[in-house]
């Protein structure tokens, strides 16, 4: 879907069909359209979308002139395009006020987003062309448009990433992704086999990895432009299948497990988007990319790993593997990177964070608080949702273990969100404590029923949250 810019007289634009989005549930300014409208029952709600064929009009409902509700109602106007055949649409610019544009851009962008990559029978895939309506086109109009632009696509890379199924998409791959993705955008990637993980001591993490056919392997991005305001980490669970190993999950729970390396993937839309953007921060990419399989050679229950900082762990259960994982590499962010401002990790951690927040919302969990407040700050702008989970002085004794420093899961069934958090706080080191922001992205990365802009499938939730996050340090 191509988007452009015109700031000829609107109703001169030639194109093939017209979106008006009605605001406030106000019917009464629609003129000749009115009466129809009315009788076709449109109510002009939230994610209503009507299709007039003859005035060639696509009426879409937004009950609030706010962000997150355009973005609803040009998810809905593209969806209502795309199963036409016309070729142009045009829509006027709200307000014809530039706050607007990205909001826009990204209701059209996302929500057109579909995986088809696995149909025999494609749909023909027509070039279609949306005119956005400006009385005056402004650098500044030019430069928003195509920056969201490429932070869409870098949502879109994420969902086909996600999306892939586990059998096309292991460990290597992923690195064989990094490593194009580095070439696309000029930054550097660096990727690390098993043996550089066992010559590391990063028990836990190959521990995980030890009863798959595919090789581990640990993908380290780096974005490093010439001006640098601030050094920032991101480190991301690439679970490429997550089968809860021995403590083998219950089928219904496997599937989707392909959505456990949504935030390894996650990291490298941040990535992609950072670099297309070209901020001044230097930005580190660290991905545990790791199978979590069954197998004679399988990590068990009662095993004692060492990890990377020589902390020893107790397993109780090989399926709460993404703290193992995500210990060793955060382990070796702090060993590698230098002067680190912030550690941001992505993780489809646990359920229990679905169960706490609802589907749709990411969990964050850290000691500092000003870094929650730019958090929420940066889901208001980017249109995600962040709910802060709280860590507390009782929580981190129920990880103790009779045997090995700390246990790989809590000891009782509530807080389990929290006590994940904890599990990898115990790898944060004392100078980076308060650096350090966990986000439990089990929730919104994997969609069942589509909501807002998303399809079902993968929604690249976390990469528009950590780029306004990002421009919001600047
Ligand atoms: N990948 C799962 C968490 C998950 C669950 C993500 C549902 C997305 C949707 C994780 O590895 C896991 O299995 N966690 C366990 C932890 C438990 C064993 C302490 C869980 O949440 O049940
Ligand atoms: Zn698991
Ligand atoms: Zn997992």
């Amino acid at each position: 879907m191509n988007i452009v810019l015109s700031d000829e007289k609107f109703k001169k634009i030639d194109a093939n069909l017209e979106v008006i989005l009605v605001f406030d549930k106000k019917l009464e300014n629609l003129e000749q359209d009115k009466a129809l409208l009315e009788i076709l029952n449109f109510k002009a709600e939230d994610e209503e979308s009507i299709l007039l064929p003859e005035g060639k009009k696509i009426y879409v409902g937004c009950e609030k002139k706010e962000l997150d509700n355009i973005r609803i109602a040009t998810s809905a106007a593209v969806k209502k395009f795309k199963a036409t055949k016309f070729k142009t649409l045009k829509i006027e610019l709200v307000d014809d006020n530039e706050e607007y544009l990205s909001a826009m851009v990204e209701g059209f962008l996302l929500g057109n987003y579909e995986f088809t990559k696995y149909k025999s029978s494609k749909k023909e895939k027509s070039k279609q062309e949306i005119i956005i309506h400006t009385n005056n086109i402004t650098k500044d109009l030019k430069h928003i448009l195509k920056e969201s632009i490429e932070i869409c696509e870098s949502v879109n890379m994420v969902r086909d990433i996600v999306n892939t199924p586990p059998d096309d998409f292991y460990p290597d791959i992923m690195a064989s992704h990094a490593v194009d993705l580095a070439k696309e955008c000029k930054i550097e990637c660096k990727v690390y086999d098993d043996k550089y993980l066992q010559d590391k001591g990063m028990g836990a993490m190959l521990a995980v990895a030890r009863a798959s056919r595919h090789k581990p392997k640990l993908i380290h991005l780096t974005y490093s432009p010439k001006r640098i305001k601030k050094t920032v980490v991101l480190v991301g669970k690439g679970l490429t299948y997550d089968s809860g190993g021995l403590s083998l999950k219950p089928s219904d729970f496997m599937v989707t497990m392909k959505a456990d390396k949504s935030g390894g993937s996650v990291v490298m839309g941040i990535m992609r988007a950072v670099a297309k953007l070209g901020l001044p921060i230097e930005v580190h990419g660290i991905i545990g990319a790791v199978e979590n399989m069954i197998g004679g050679n399988a990590y068990k229950p009662d095993d004692v790993l060492v990890a990377k900082n020589g902390t020893t762990i107790e397993v109780r259960n090989t399926d709460a593997e993404g703290r193992l994982v995500l210990a060793d590499c955060l382990c070796y962010a702090q060993d590698n990177i230098k002067d680190i401002d912030y550690i941001l990790d992505f993780a489809t951690l646990t359920g229990a964070c679905v169960v706490a927040l609802g589907e749709y919302t990411t969990g964050i969990m850290g000691h500092n608080n000003k870094i929650k407040h730019q958090m929420f700050d940066a889901a208001n702008s980017s249109g995600e949702l962040v709910g802060s989970l709280p860590f507390n002085r009782y929580l981190p004794k129920l990880l103790k273990s009779e045997i090995a420093d700390i246990s790989n899961i809590s000891s009782s069934r509530y807080g389990g969100a929290i006590t994940a958090g904890l599990f990898l706080d115990k790898f944060i080191y004392e100078e980076n404590k308060d650096k350090w922001l966990h986000l439990d992205i089990a929730g919104p990365s994997y969609v069942e029923k589509p909501w807002g802009y998303n399809p079902h499938g993968a929604s690249g939730s976390g990469v528009r949250l950590a780029v306004s996050f990002l421009k919001s340090l600047l």
